[in-house]
């Protein structure tokens, strides 16, 4: 979802989010923030990340004498942005506390929530660096990228009050300058098999039905579409940007369904229950998204595309958060309490609960990095239910 500081209208969802430090880790145990991390293409094993004086971090392992770690490419929403609106002309953004206020630099970075989102999880697991914003200049392409744009959505007129954010069309965009640096860095083949080996992560369309669709007046409606038909263009659009990728020789697809939408607090707070006509539109996009993976497997059959099961386990936790631990769904931790109707994003300095992993929400539209910790150990080594055909764990090892 793109989250949004949009004045005046509540029923208004954005998502989006940030982060210019890089940090290292292996899969479990987490290592120290600084400002550099730099891969060291040497013959060493595949041994831990070590610090080297002035505060830089090296990272071993590499080299072409061990298999390569793959880089991880990120698309999408204020769900993924990592700080790409940081750089742009936007008011959706999440550069001040308290937004990442438990991430690892206790710092915000852009991101919307109060720490780490799907994505870094995921690096971490991997053993590489969280995608750092791929507008920031310091970002090492050769391990990752975040392209994504809180507040933007599949189409391009998605989030277009927001100011300059980047739809996906233009996140794809960047994806084939990058891999064009990239070839003249490490030279064509390199670039090609990085590429192809590659995870690449999609999780948007939140705003385009929230934020687009749904809008009071929106264009989609008074042209008379359904919001079937509305989706039906929205997996038409995603189908044809995977296919620019697919083009540029990208292999290990996962694309995240939609969330329930209408448990945000946004849309839940004021009847303490999800706005099920945003559940439904959801769960809808969710079944034509299945189809169209399923159709890429056939035509793609070089390729592998994972569907990442956001959807049940959080509507689980949203209808019944206190039987898995956390004290409610329909409040936000951020406490919001006197802008609503002002602001969906949480306030500058606003206070928060006591304890985030309590929460479902961080703000009236993004999850707590609780939530984001949960999603991301069930898309790397969960079963069907979770993420299918096979997980990102096994994904990678392919
Ligand atoms: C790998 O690294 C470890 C830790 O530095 C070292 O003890 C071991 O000898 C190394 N193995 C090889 C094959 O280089
Ligand atoms: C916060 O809540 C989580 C989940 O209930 C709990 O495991 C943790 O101990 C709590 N932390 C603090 C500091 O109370």
């Amino acid at each position: 979802m793109g989250y949004c500081a949009t004045p005046i209208v509540i029923a208004i969802s954005c998502f989006a989010l940030l982060l210019e430090h890089a940090y290292s880790s292996r899969a479990s145990a987490f290592s120290k923030w600084t400002n550099v991390v730099e891969l060291v293409d040497s013959n060493d094993n595949d041994t831990e990340a070590h610090h080297v004086g002035g505060g830089v971090l090296k990272i071993q392992g590499f080299g072409n004498s061990v298999r390569s770690k793959p880089a991880l490419y990120v698309f999408g929403d204020s769900i993924v942005d990592s700080g790409n609106n940081n750089y742009l002309n936007t008011i959706s953004r999440a550069d001040y506390l308290p937004y990442g206020k438990d991430f690892d630099t206790h710092q915000p970075t852009g991101r919307f929530s109060n720490g780490r989102l799907v994505p870094d999880f995921l690096a971490a697991y991997m053993g590489i660096t969280f995608p750092s914003p791929y507008l920031a200049s310091n970002t090492n392409i050769q391990q990752g990228a975040n392209f994504g744009s809180a507040g933007s959505g599949i189409l391009d007129s998605t989030g277009s009050a927001l100011g300059s954010i980047m739809p996906f069309s233009q996140q794809v965009q960047y994806f084939q300058d990058m891999k064009q640096r990239l070839q003249h860095n490490i030279g064509e083949a390199r670039a090609n098999e990085l590429i192809s080996n590659a995870i690449i992560y999609i999780s948007n369309a939140h705003n385009d039905i929230a934020n687009n669709y749904y809008l009071p007046n929106s264009m989609a409606q008074q042209e008379g579409l359904s919001i079937e038909q509305f989706e039906n263009l929205l997996i038409s659009d995603l189908s044809k940007h995977i296919e620019v990728l697919h083009n540029e020789g990208a292999r290990k697809f996962v694309i995240e369904a939609l969330l329930p939408l209408g448990c945000a607090p946004a849309f839940s707070r004021i009847s303490s229950s999800c706005a099920e006509n945003l559940v439904e539109a959801a769960s809808k996009y969710n079944n034509l998204l299945r189809a169209l993976l399923a159709k890429q497997r056939r035509t793609f059959i070089d390729a592998h595309f994972l569907l990442a099961n956001s959807f049940d386990p959080f509507y689980a936790i949203a209808q019944n958060p206190q039987y898995y631990g956390f004290v409610t769904s329909t409040e936000p931790c951020c406490n919001t309490q006197g802008v609503l109707g002002a602001s969906v994003a949480c306030p500058r300095g606003a206070s928060t609960c006591q304890n985030d992993s309590e929460y479902v929400f961080w703000d009236m539209l993004h999850p707590t990095s609780k939530i984001y910790s949960i999603l991301a150990s069930k898309y790397w080594s969960g079963t069907p239910s979770n993420i299918s055909p096979i997980n990102i764990r096994q994904l990678v090892s392919l």
